[in-house]
C-alpha cells in the first residue's frame, strides 16, 4: 500500500508577516487552508496512511488536522528537529516509511486534477523514483530538471544558470532506495538536504528515475504573488451558492456567500467567496476575492485578493487589490485633521500607496 509524507513544517519566511502568526500552510485560499486540499489530494488518490512532518507549528496543524479521520484516512505526527531539507525530512520518516512506497507531498503546493494517474503511473512501471515536471518562468527558484527526451539526465536545486525549464513540482514517489540516496548527499548552499540532489544520487548510481508532466496547474504558494494566483484558479472552480442574506445588492456570476453573511446595497462580481458571518455594506467586491468569515468591507472596493477572518475595511476611497490581509486586520479612512496616513503594521509588513 502507497503512503503519504506531506511536510507540513519550515519557516515560510517569504510570507512574512502572516507566517509570524500561523504555519504557512494553514493560511486559506478559497477559504480553506492550503493543507486540507493536499489531504484531499491524497485521500482521494486512495492514500490512507499519511506521515505529517511537523516542525514549530506542531501545535496548530495539529488542532487543525487531528487524526486525519475528516479525510478517512489516519494521520501520525512525526516532528522534524529543523527545518534541514526534504531529504532530511524523508530520512526523520524512515521508521513511519519501512519498505512502503511512498508519495511526498509539500504541504504548501497545490495540484488541480489529482495525482490518481501519477500514482497509476508509479504503480505500471515502478520506477524507483517518480517526479513530476512543469515549465515554469522562473526555474531558478525550483528544482529544476535536465531531460534527454523522455529521459532525466540531471537534476539541479535552485540553478543560477537552469539547465530547462522544467520545475520540479512539490510531489514526488519513491521506494526505499531513497533513504540510502539521501545518507550520500551533503547539505546545499542554503544549509538543507535537498531531495533534489537524493534523487540525484539515485540517478548517478544507475538506479530508475521517471519523469511525468503535470496535466492541470500546479502551484507552490510560498510567496504573495503565487497565493493570489492560487486563489484565482481555486476560484475557477466556485460553484454558485448563496447561503448568507442579500439586499439591494448585484451578486453577479460565481459568488459564494456563506451563511449568516449579510450583503447590502452592494455588487459582487464572481467568481468571489464571503465567509460566513462577514458584513459587505456599500462595497464592491471583484473577481478572484476571498473574503473569510467574520469580516466587514464597508464602504469599500477590493478586488484579487484574500482578506482573512476577522478583518475589516472601512470607507477606504481606493480600491484594494493584489493583497492579503491577515487575521484581526482593520484597515480604515482616519477622519482626522490634520490628514494622515496611520499605520501599525507587524514585522515584514508591505504597503503600496497610492
Ligand atoms: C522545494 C524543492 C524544489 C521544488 C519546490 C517545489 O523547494 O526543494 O526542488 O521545485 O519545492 O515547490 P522549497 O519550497 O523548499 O524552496
Amino acid at each position: 500500500m502507497m503512503k503519504g509524507l506531506i511536510r507540513a513544517g519550515g519557516r515560510g519566511t517569504r510570507l512574512r508577516p502572516l507566517t509570524y502568526t500561523r504555519a504557512k500552510q494553514l493560511i486559506p485560499i478559497a477559504n480553506k487552508p492550503v493543507l486540507f486540499y493536499a489531504l484531499e489530494t491524497l485521500a482521494e488518490a486512495g492514500v490512507r496512511e499519511i506521515g505529517m512532518i511537523v516542525g514549530d507549528t506542531r501545535t496548530e496543524i495539529e488542532e487543525y488536522v487531528g487524526d486525519g479521520s475528516r479525510w478517512g484516512v489516519e494521520v501520525t505526527y512525526i516532528p522534524q528537529d529543523a527545518p534541514l531539507g526534504l531529504a532530511h525530512a524523508v530520512l526523520t520518516a524512515e521508521p513511519f516509511l519501512g519498505e512502503s512506497p511512498f508519495v511526498v507531498f509539500l504541504g504548501d503546493n497545490l495540484i488541480r486534477g489529482g495525482i490518481r494517474e501519477f500514482i497509476g503511473c508509479y504503480e505500471r512501471e515502478r520506477p524507483n523514483a517518480l517526479i513530476l515536471l512543469t515549465p515554469v518562468h522562473n526555474p531558478e527558484e525550483f528544482g529544476v530538471a535536465e531531460l534527454d527526451g523522455e529521459h532525466v539526465v540531471r537534476l539541479v536545486e535552485k540553478p543560477a544558470h537552469p539547465p530547462s525549464n522544467l520545475a520540479l513540482v512539490g510531489v514526488y514517489i519513491f521506494d526505499s532506495s531513497i533513504f540510502g540516496a539521501a545518507r550520500t548527499i551533503r547539505p546545499s548552499a542554503r544549509g538543507e538536504l535537498e531531495i533534489t540532489d537524493a534523487i540525484g544520487a539515485l540517478i548517478d548510481s544507475g538506479l530508475s528515475v521517471r519523469m511525468q508532466r503535470v496535466q492541470g496547474w500546479w502551484k507552490d504558494t510560498g510567496k504573495l504573488e503565487d497565493l493570489l494566483e492560487a486563489n484565482h484558479m481555486l476560484l475557477e472552480d466556485l460553484p454558485r451558492v448563496i447561503e448568507g442574506e442579500v439586499e439591494s445588492s448585484e451578486i453577479i456570476g460565481r459568488v459564494r456567500i456563506e451563511a449568516g453573511a449579510r450583503v447590502r446595497e452592494s455588487t459582487i462580481r464572481g467568481p468571489a467567496i464571503i465567509g460566513a458571518n462577514t458584513l459587505i455594506e456599500n462595497a464592491y467586491v471583484g473577481p478572484f476575492t476571498s473574503i473569510g468569515p467574520n469580516a466587514a468591507i464597508v464602504g469599500s472596493e477590493v478586488e484579487y485578493s484574500i482578506v482573512l477572518e476577522g478583518s475589516s475595511l472601512t470607507d477606504l476611497g481606493s480600491r484594494l487589490e493584489n493583497s492579503l490581509i491577515g487575521r484581526e486586520v482593520a484597515v480604515y479612512r482616519s477622519r482626522q485633521r490634520p490628514r494622515s496616513i496611520n499605520l501599525m503594521i507587524g514585522d515584514h509588513g508591505r504597503v503600496g500607496l497610492l
